[in-house]
Parts: C-alpha cells; sequence; structure tokens
C-alpha cells in the first residue's frame, strides 16, 4: 500500500518549518496555528517526562497536548489545564490517537486560578513566549511570559518543590538564581540543534 505523504503543512508555508520537525504519528494530530508552533515534539517531551520527578504531573499550559502525551506515554498520570477550551478538545482527540486519554485528565480555564487548588508531584510550566517573534529579543526575561514567569514560578513553588519549566534559548539564564533554589538545567536538541532549554527545580 502506498503511504499518502504529508510533507506539506496544512496551516501553510509560514509554518512549514514547525511542520517539518514533527514525526509521521505527529503529523495526524490536530492542531491550530499556535498549537503547531508551541508544541513540544514528541522526542523532547519524552526526554522532559523521564527527567520530571514523581508519577501526578499538572500541565499547566498544555497547548494540543504536546508535553502532556509524552508525561503520559511514560506512564504519568496527568492534569492539563490550558484556558482555550478549542486547543483543549483538540488536545484530548490528540491523547486518543497516542492511546493515552485515560491517564489524562483536561481542565479548562486560568492555571493562576487552578493551580492552587491542586496537589500534584511537579508542576510543568510552558506559558507562550508571545508568538513565533520571540527570538528577536536580545535576551528574554521572565517577565516576557505570558503570563508573567516570575508569578508563576513563585506560585507553583508554593504548591511543590518540583517545578520544571521550558524556557526559549534566548532566554537570561541568569535569572533563574533570584529563586534561592537548587536546579539542574537540560538543553534539549533536535536534529543536532539545541531546540530550547528545561529547568527543573527539585
Ligand atoms: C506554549 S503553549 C503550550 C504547548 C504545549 N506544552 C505542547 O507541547 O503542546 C501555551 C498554551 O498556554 C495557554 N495559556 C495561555 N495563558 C494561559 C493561562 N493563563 N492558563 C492556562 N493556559 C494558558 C495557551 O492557550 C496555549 O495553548
Amino acid at each position: 500500500m502506498t503511504e499518502i505523504l504529508n510533507d506539506i503543512c496544512p496551516l501553510g508555508n509560514h509554518l512549514q518549518h514547525y511542520w517539518d520537525r514533527l514525526s509521521r504519528e505527529e503529523r495526524k494530530m490536530e492542531f491550530d496555528e499556535e498549537g503547531l508552533f508551541s508544541l513540544t515534539p514528541q522526542k523532547v517531551a519524552l526526554e522532559i517526562a523521564d527527567n520530571t520527578a514523581g508519577n501526578i504531573i499538572v500541565d499547566a499550559f498544555c497547548g494540543v497536548g504536546g508535553s502532556a502525551i509524552g508525561f503520559a506515554l511514560k506512564g504519568k498520570s496527568v492534569i492539563a489545564i490550558d484556558n482555550s477550551s478549542d486547543r483543549l478538545s483538540m488536545a484530548k482527540n490528540n491523547s486518543e490517537i497516542f492511546g493515552v486519554s485515560s491517564l489524562i485528565e483536561f481542565a479548562q480555564g486560568d492555571c493562576m486560578q487552578i493551580l492552587p487548588t491542586l496537589k500534584p508531584d511537579s508542576i510543568f510550566l510552558d506559558p507562550p513566549w508571545g508568538g513565533t517573534d520571540y527570538g528577536n529579543i536580545t535576551e528574554f526575561k521572565l517577565s516576557n511570559f505570558e503570563p508573567d514567569g516570575k508569578s508563576l514560578l513563585d506560585l507553583s513553588f508554593s504548591i511543590t518543590n518540583s517545578v520544571v519549566m521550558r524556557l526559549p534559548k534566548n532566554f537570561a539564564l541568569d535569572e533563574l538564581n533570584q529563586f534561592n533554589k537548587k536546579y539542574e538545567l537540560q538543553k534539549n536538541f533536535l536534529d543536532g540543534q539545541l531546540l530550547h532549554y528545561c529547568v527543573y527545580f527539585r
């Protein structure tokens, strides 16, 4: 049987670069533009899941589910939050494609409101970077995340010591020292290129 080639990004040429880095399986997922350009490629999502402590994980910004599916594929139970009902429903559909929907509970709303009601082992934070132009900022700061990264980290530390955050490769790494907490930094590569960092506060 001939395999149908889906090498052309269905959301337009301007996002082709993001499409190219997906596997054939990932290309079966449902996306909108933001969901596609902000998706954690599965290879990287699995690395993050391997390095994240505990079995109950809150993914506070689930998008179309790239990271949440990675945690679930590693057998973790996930509470996946997003304030977009559309993306949350795409994430549900995508978790079914990968056979992990039973491990993920989906919650729609503002994570700043929902997080204080939860008691997970770890919190994973992947707030928006302000669109595809984030690379034009010389030094990406915590205040460039939406919502503000410092408020997010302070809130998360009031819930658990184990907090993981995805950081763009132009992030001002010095900013991580202000919390007086131990952390580990992971470089995440895709096809030999540095994609971004992940910080693991333990
Ligand atoms: C960078 S994307 C997450 C990508 C995801 N980690 C993945 O791999 O597919 C950020 C998501 O955060 C959501 N978001 C933005 N502000 C939010 C908030 N206050 N509470 C919950 N979700 C929010 C956006 O709708 C967007 O889908």
